[in-house]
């Protein structure tokens, strides 16, 4: 259970991408927190100054400021560097559909960098963040590797073709790679701001603001919500997977679903808020439904995760409570 027991290697170095960011940032917390090195890279283009200054006094940490989309940057981030965590990228479906030739440069053509610096520096094993875009419209739930439909972003686009990358550089180099399908990541340090936030955090910060949220569509979609203490430990032990694991991407969630419209009337009452809702029009490139079969990373990975739903968002309440 959980990840806090994991024993690497002494003088084990990670490189985390994306490190200033939510996923990354939280990353880079637990593995100093188990007392090993980790290499932050990251542009801050999305993420934040602050997710680098809160580590900055550790000898164990070190901050590159660079892009992934320069190859010399991601050679110089992998010296010396035992596991890859690539969390660097643009999310968002709705702004990937204005900016499409962005998100190809940045999301695909960045990770195949990184996946190059990686095999030419002899790194362990490469982890990279995907995500359950990459199900598309394929109706039947839960979403189950190898059963994948019609993509309908470029932004899920960018992740499918990462994983086709991955697993050629595992076929084709010998580099062990993992791919982290997440399904909508939430917790400490997610931006809750901007056009393009995440819901959970958007609605918190509107209502302890008292400020109306809207909700895109009739509220009754669903999602395999996932706190991000469960993502760390599927990153983690994804280092430590046996190379007969490599090659694939596993789905990286509870296995739970939970509609919004329910998550909405849990935050107004947790936050004892008596604020109705709007309704806004469905959000474009969005699927109704979405929830994980996540029996292949718990069979190849020993992914066990420890936060259900309601714990999770219970954790998170209270950090936003106190950080905003
Ligand atoms: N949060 C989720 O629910 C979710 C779901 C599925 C997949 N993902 C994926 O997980 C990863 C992390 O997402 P997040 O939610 O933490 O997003 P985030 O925006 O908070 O973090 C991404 C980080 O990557 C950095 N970055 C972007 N492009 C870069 C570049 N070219 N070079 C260097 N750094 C760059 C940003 O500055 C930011 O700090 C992303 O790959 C995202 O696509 C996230």
């Amino acid at each position: 259970m959980g990840y806090k027991h994991l024993k690497f290697p002494e003088n084990s170095k990670f490189l985390v991408t994306g490190g200033a960011g939510f996923i990354g940032s939280n990353l880079c917390e637990a593995i100093l927190n188990l007392g090993y090195k980790v290499r932050c890279l990251d542009d801050l283009s999305t993420g934040k100054q602050a997710n680098v200054d809160m580590f900055l006094d550790n000898p164990n940490y070190e901050f590159i400021k660079g892009d992934i989309k320069d190859l010399d940057t991601c050679l110089k981030a992998c010296e010396g560097v035992d596991y890859v965590l690539n969390q660097a990228a643009w999310g968002s479906v709705p702004r990937s559909l204005e900016m499409p030739i962005f998100y190809c440069k940045n999301n695909i053509e960045g990770t195949l960098n990184m996946l190059e610096a990686a095999r030419q520096k002899g790194v362990k094993k490469f982890v990279y963040a995907s995500s359950s875009s990459v199900y598309g419209d394929e109706p039947n739930l839960p979403k189950r590797e190898g059963r994948e439909g019609n993509l309908l972003s470029p932004y899920a686009l960018t992740k499918r073709c990462d994983e086709e990358w991955a697993k050629l550089y595992t076929m084709h180099y010998g580099l062990d790679t993992y791919g982290m399908r997440y399904f909508n990541v939430f917790g400490r340090r997610q931006d809750p701001n901007g056009a393009y936030a995440a819901v959970i955090p958007k609605f918190i910060k509107q209502l302890l603001n008292n400020e109306q949220p809207t909700i895109n569509g009739d509220g009754k979609q669903s999602r395999d919500f996932t706190y991000v203490e469960n993502v760390i430990e599927a990153n983690l032990k994804a280092c430590l997977a046996p190379h007969e694991a490599a090659g694939n991407a596993f789905n990286i969630a509870y296995g739970g679903r939970e509609y919004l419209i329910d998550i909405y009337y849990t935050l107004t009452k947790s936050l004892n808020k008596n604020i109705e809702p709007n309704f806004g029009p469905d959000r474009k490139g969005d699927i109704k439904h979405s929830n994980a079969d996540i029996s292949k990373a718990k069979d190849l990975l020993g992914y066990d995760p420890d936060y259900n739903f309601a714990r999770g968002l219970e954790e998170a309440i209270e950090w936003y409570k106190n950080n905003l």
